[in-house]
């Protein structure tokens, strides 16, 4: 299958870039950080003629949308950017598939909920709190509104074993700082499901293949605070767990609000796919397998 990744230099796509290959053969779209894995294509989602060039030349039979404007707090303070990249950068997307009649598949988030009631599924009803969410919200609509056959996976806090786009995912973030005795002040008051990349990246390619259609929530399968993570990752890598110390968000100087319990029920996945969501115990132990391949535990 000829798949065209957007964001394919993520955290997120480069890791299905690199799973995708070599069965399928795999153009990765990057826009300011050149992708690793596959055939690059420069792809700046929000420029039309960029868009729609990439589409006629590649003719993809499979588009998996991961480009997204993914920080939250740049998302609140410039909301025109977050639109443009989240809302018409997906339109384009859409329109650019519809053409070449492609499979879409859009990877959105569990900050389209509020947060209030956790646990959420596939049928609840999103109510975002921040521009993020309400972004990553209006592309989901942009694409189940269109006539393409998609898939719409919604995940929860990534994390992986490589720094991409430029920077370090939290796990990565914390374990350097656990690495190099810097103490650090996580909160307890949000509760998510950590979603280990490669796993992700094995469902959504899965999905993919399967032409899976509507919504799945494709994340970790355990429910835990981000004090709580991060204490299992500490204790996963044998690291000082004195040095993290629990803390509330209202402490935090964040410019969005975040949902208190956006965890998202991984039931209808665990049943359909052959990939399951991990649980945090494995998820761990592969990250640390990934890490340091001789750690066999
Ligand atoms: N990370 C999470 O915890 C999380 C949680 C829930 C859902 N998600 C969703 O999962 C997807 C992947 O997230 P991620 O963590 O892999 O993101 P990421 O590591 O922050 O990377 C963002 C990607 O989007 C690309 N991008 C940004 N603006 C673009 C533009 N104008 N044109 C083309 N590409 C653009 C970046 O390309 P360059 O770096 O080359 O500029 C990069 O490849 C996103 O749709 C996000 O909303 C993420």
């Amino acid at each position: 299958m000829k798949i065209l990744i957007t964001g394919a230099s993520g955290l997120l796509g480069n890791k299905i870039a690199q799973i995708a290959l070599p069965k399928h053969i795999v153009y990765s779209g990057y826009n300011q950080h050149p992708a690793i894995h596959g055939t690059l294509i420069e792809l700046d989602i929000t420029n039309q003629a960029q868009v729609e060039s990439a589409f006629k030349k590649i003719k993809p039979d499979a588009v998996i949308h991961s480009a997204a404007l993914t920080n939250v707090d740049l998302c609140e303070q410039n909301p025109e950017l977050a639109e443009q990249v989240n809302v018409e950068g997906t339109l384009n997307i859409v329109e650019n598939s519809m053409k070449t009649g492609s499979f879409l598949l859009y990877v959105s988030t569990d900050y389209v909920f509020d947060g209030e009631k956790g646990d959420y599924q596939e049928t609840d009803t999103p109510s975002p709190i921040n521009v993020y969410g309400k972004t990553k919200l209006q592309g989901e609509k942009t694409v189940s509104e269109s006539s393409l056959d998609h898939c719409i996976a919604r995940t929860c806090v990534i994390y992986g074993a490589q720094p991409a786009a430029g920077k370090d995912n939290f796990a990565l973030w914390v374990l350097n700082n656990l690495k190099n005795n810097k103490p650090m002040n996580i909160v307890t008051d949000q509760i998510i499901s950590p979603t280990y990349n490669h796993n992700l990246a094995e469902m959504i390619l899965e999905a993919l293949e399967r032409r899976l259609t509507g919504i799945y929530n494709l994340a970790g399968a355990t429910y835990l605070d981000r004090y709580t993570f991060i204490k299992l990752l500490a204790e996963e890598f044998s690291l000082d767990e004195s040095l993290i110390t629990p803390c509330d968000s209202s402490a935090m100087t964040w410019a969005a609000k975040r949902p208190r319990n956006s965890t998202l029920n991984t039931e209808k996945a665990s049943r359909i796919l052959k990939n399951k969501p991990l649980n945090i115990t494995n998820a761990l132990r592969q990250l640390h397998r990934e890490l340091d391949p001789r750690n066999k535990a």
